[in-house]
């Protein structure tokens, strides 16, 4: 008998069973430096605090796409084929596709989200506005490759991706989310996407530093989902929110800062904190027009039009697959 056979240790019995939020956590605690995804955010309360921030007077994106696609919605409609499919990445609230349903006559909506609850919600309310659109939701992971429904497979295919969510992946994850919308919606496919501008840093940092302290509460509410879901002991009010803008890397980056030396215990498991230390948990690249439009180009999309608020705050861009 092996007398120095450890004892089953507390993280061996908190694993089971796992979930990709619990595995993440525990593999973006122990990396140096430490990080969560901003995938996280998205809990009832994260929700619930990103419609706030949609709505404060510094958190120019929103308001910025939803007026470019409310004054060029007729422009941007006109470059889509009659009886598309309209294949959304991310399904939010409904307010952004409305503005294209209401323009064009669309064949269907391929609404994709990883929650089915919000997608089929959503489809409920739209099917009252929209009476006679064929809506087929699709329950996916939409950085991942998908199938379309059967249904949809002799339309022609239109993928929707507003609200500047690029902006979440590094450069190389961008291109490779490019390619893989590509794949999913195929040939002669068109995409319409919107794209958050760089700009006066001021403004930025204001846009992520709100007075009301909306962004600091969303920051650190990914804490707090990991005290309630994971078991997690965080002292929420011992870090604190903070958002840079990051000029040589063309982002705005959040993190959460430990106000001491702390120690943290998750399923089991201790994560030390120095005072000072960071938790990386989102970057928001920004991406001028060229910039995008080369990375567009990259990833097998060829830019056909481009739409931009008048102080040039915001864009939405029209691709079509490169033969
Ligand atoms: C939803 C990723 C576009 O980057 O501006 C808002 C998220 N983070 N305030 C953004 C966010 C802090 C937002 N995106």
């Amino acid at each position: 008998m092996n007398v120095h056979a450890p004892a089953l240790t507390e993280a061996q019995r908190f694993d089971e069973p796992a979930s990709p939020f619990a595995d993440d956590v525990l593999d973006d605690l122990s990396q140096h430096p430490k990080r969560l995804s901003p995938k996280y955010f998205y809990d009832a309360a994260g929700s619930e605090l990103f419609e706030q921030i949609t709505l404060l007077p510094e958190y120019y994106p929103t308001r910025t796409e939803l007026s470019i696609l409310r004054d060029r919605g007729s422009a941007i409609s006109a470059t889509l084929p009659k009886g598309a499919a309209l294949v959304e990445f991310g399904a939010g609230a409904t307010t952004k596709v409305r503005l294209l349903l209401n323009e064009c006559a669309l064949g269907a909506y391929v609404p994709v989200d990883i929650s089915g609850d919000f997608l089929k919600a959503q489809a409920d309310v739209l099917r009252q506005d929209f009476p006679d659109l064929a809506i087929y939701p699709v329950a996916a992971d939409f950085t991942a490759p998908f199938t379309l429904p059967q249904a949809v497979a002799g339309m022609p295919k239109v993928g929707f991706f507003p609200g500047s969510t690029l902006g979440n992946f590094e450069p190389h994850e961008a291109c490779s989310f490019l390619r893989s919308a590509r794949d999913i919606l195929g040939r002669g496919a068109q995409l319409v996407i919107g794209v958050d501008l760089e700009k006066d840093e001021r403004v930025l940092y204001e846009a992520y530093n709100d007075k009301a302290g909306v962004t600091a509460r969303f920051n650190l509410n990914v804490l707090h989902r990991i005290n309630r879901e994971l078991g997690g002991n965080f002292d929420v009010s011992a870090f604190t929110h903070r958002a840079i803008y990051n000029r040589d890397r063309h982002r705005i980056e959040m993190h959460l800062i430990s106000r001491k030396a702390q120690t943290v215990r998750v399923l089991g498991r201790n994560f030390s904190f120095r005072a000072g230390e960071s938790i990386h948990t989102e970057n928001s690249y920004k991406y001028s027009l060229e910039r995008f439009a080369a990375l567009a180009r990259g990833s097998g999309w060829t830019p056909r039009a481009t739409w931009t608020d008048g102080a040039s705050m915001f864009s939405v861009h029209a691709l079509v697959v490169s033969d």
